[in-house]
């Protein structure tokens, strides 16, 4: 067996499209199979990347189809490139946390994500490669913009070829992805040598969560005859990690983990965890549909960043979901038993984390949509929680947000609220508690997806006409704004958001319209920046009640005049022509 390779230059020309975010590159699996395609990308990383030379980098993906096809064309660029060390996950498996984890713990150059998140996979449908630099978060836009420029100006990618110089063979292919172990193989033209770690995709996440949660009261807690849990691992990456975590580690029944296999293509499913395509879970969670309805139930998405939590009939929405744990961390997480000094949501996430935080005193930011603004926060030791409508929430553990660590969170709040009574409490009663003490943010989200681009924009200017007339109106900058003759509720913002951040001055700019009434109440409107095709109008609309009396409405009847004030000023449906949004969360 060939245990040498040569490294050898072959031509190639930029392709169009290689636009590069924090995400990555999100295209169809057609896509990235043309000829050169992620080469061009990997090469065009590998060139925006200083000090690479003799490096380590970590490589797994969500194990989505053409995942390890992938992996080996990467492997060969890498060694091309002059990297040290890959550290494979087995089987090609990593999931996005557990890929941060193992960047920090094992102090990395780098790491290469290979996943869609939380958009369909198989042979139709959607890959993606993203890059990870050494805080084990997303790469930052000046290294994306680096590696965009790169793609637009490539001329050639550098590859390990077997020793005879032929650049069609693969000279690692002996490396057995599915075996633990380290491979070493020497560079024929100058001596260096590259080397393959197949490592265990979970034992430096695991090892992570068990240093932050006390294992044995939540082993305690599934031991209690009066608590049953369901995780959906919707056919993702996260199902070998539910079964050791769950099953293995806290003694949960072998069926606790439902579509808890990897598949190629997720089923033919959408890995997201909400309540339309997590109908299942939500419908197994259901009383009135199922007699044997677990306390808790959990979702994840495609490569385990997103979470969603139920209770027995009872959805715990995003926005809430972060704040009830930032309420609780401290007595209930031993991780963040010193103290919390700070926490933060991004701008659309209702606003009950903000109350907590008043309540505990402590720092509150608000940052534009995405998981990237609250790096600083974390590294700065200004956040140790944060949270996203969008079902993501996660802490300062890693640098991604991290499903598990939202449902392990929840199951030590259970757990911690039930001590020394003879009934394991819900989580519907935790939140209605949190509720009594903070308030409730009614909160909702109309989506609609694939919208004209041309009608999308012209809702946005419209509303940045309707914005400008409002503010004109002002006689003082203080005085309360009309937005309908018809409302009575006046406005007090009416802007474009806009974020500083506050560790090193950065500036982003329009980040949605928003409409903050003078109760707390919010529309806001932006575009998505994750679609595919088209373009994505995000509705969000938010009231707070702080009266116990008011908070159990259906939240649709509970934002009714909102929703109705939003739909009428935007004139979203005469612009678009959509009766009704895509998705409603
Ligand atoms: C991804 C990002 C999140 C973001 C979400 C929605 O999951 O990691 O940070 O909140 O997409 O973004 P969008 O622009 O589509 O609303
Ligand atoms: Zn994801």
């Amino acid at each position: 067996m060939a245990s040498t390779f040569k490294v050898a230059p072959v031509p190639t020309t930029p392709i169009e499209g290689q636009k590069t975010g924090t995400s990555g590159l999100r295209k169809k699996v057609v896509v990235f199979q043309q000829p050169n395609y992620l080469h061009n990308w990997v090469q065009s990383l590998f060139s925006s990347l200083e000090a690479l030379k003799g490096s380590t980098i970590a490589l797994g993906g969500d194990g989505r189809y053409w995942n390890k096809e992938a992996i080996r064309i990467i492997c060969r660029l890498a060694a091309g490139n002059g990297v040290g060390t890959v550290k494979i996950g087995q089987n090609g498996i990593l999931c996005t946390p557990a890929m941060s984890a193992v960047i920090r713990s094992q102090k990395l150059y780098g790491g290469i994500i290979l996943t869609a998140s939380h958009n369909p996979g198989g042979p139709t449908n959607d890959f993606g490669i993203k890059y990870n630099v050494s805080n084990g978060g997303p790469a930052p836009e000046s290294v994306t913009s680096r590696i965009f420029a790169n793609t637009k100006s490539i001329s050639e990618y550098s590859i390990a070829t077997l020793p005879d110089g032929t650049t069609e063979d693969d000279p690692f292919a002996s490396v057995d992805l599915s075996v633990k172990g380290t491979t070493t193989f020497t560079n024929e033209t100058d001596s260096s040598t590259f080397t393959i770690e197949v490592i265990d995709s979970a034992d430096d996440y695991v090892n992570l969560l068990r240093s932050m949660f006390d294992f044995e009261k939540l082993s305690a807690l599934f031991a209690r005859p009066g608590f049953s849990f369901l995780f959906d691992a919707m056919s993702g990456v996260t199902g070998p990690y539910g079964r050791r975590i769950f099953i293995e580690l806290l003694g949960g029944k072998s069926d606790c983990v439902m579509r808890g296999e990897t598949l190629e293509d997720f089923g033919g499913g959408h890995p997201d965890p909400n309540l339309t395509y997590a109908a299942e879970l939500v419908a197994k969670c259901d009383p009135e549909q199922n007699p044997n309805a677990p306390d808790m139930g959990a979702a994840s998405d495609g490569d385990g960043d997103r979470n969603m939590i139920l209770g027995k009939g009872f959805f715990v929405t995003p926005s809430d979901s972060v704040a009830v744990i930032a309420a609780k961390a401290v007595e209930a997480i031993p991780y963040f038993s010193k103290g919390l000094s700070g926490v933060a949501r991004s701008m659309p996430t209702a606003g009950a984390l903000d109350r907590v935080a008043k309540g505990l005193g402590i720092e509150m930011h608000e940052v534009p949509t995405g998981w990237k603004y609250f790096g600083n926060l974390m590294d700065a030791g200004r956040a140790q929680i944060c949270g996203e409508e969008s079902f993501g929430t996660g802490s300062d553990h890693v640098r991604e947000k991290d499903g598990i660590f939202a449902i392990l969170s929840w199951l030590s709040i259970i757990a911690y609220e039930s001590e020394g009574k003879d009934k394991v409490v819900s989580i519907e009663e935790i939140v209605t508690e949190h509720w009594k003490k903070y308030g409730r943010n009614y909160f909702s989200r109309y989506d609609y997806e694939e919208v004209e681009t041309d009608a999308a924009n012209a809702v946005m200017s419209h509303l940045d006409d309707l914005q400008a007339k409002m503010n004109a109106a002002r006689t003082t900058p203080d005085e309360p704004m009309v937005i309908d003759p018809t409302f009575e509720t006046k406005v007090s913002v009416a802007d474009n958001f806009a974020y500083v951040d506050p560790v090193d001055g950065s500036e982003a700019k329009g980040q949605g319209r928003r409409f903050v009434f003078s109760d707390g109440s919010r529309v806001i409107f932006r575009l998505s920046g994750t679609g595919s095709s088209g373009a994505t109008i995000r509705m969000y609309v938010e009231r707070y009640e702080a009266d116990e009396a008011g908070q159990k409405e259906d939240a649709q009847v509970a934002l009714k005049p909102f929703i109705d004030l939003a739909l009428r000023v935007s004139k979203l449906q005469e612009f678009t022509g959509r009766e009704k949004p895509t998705v409603i969360t």
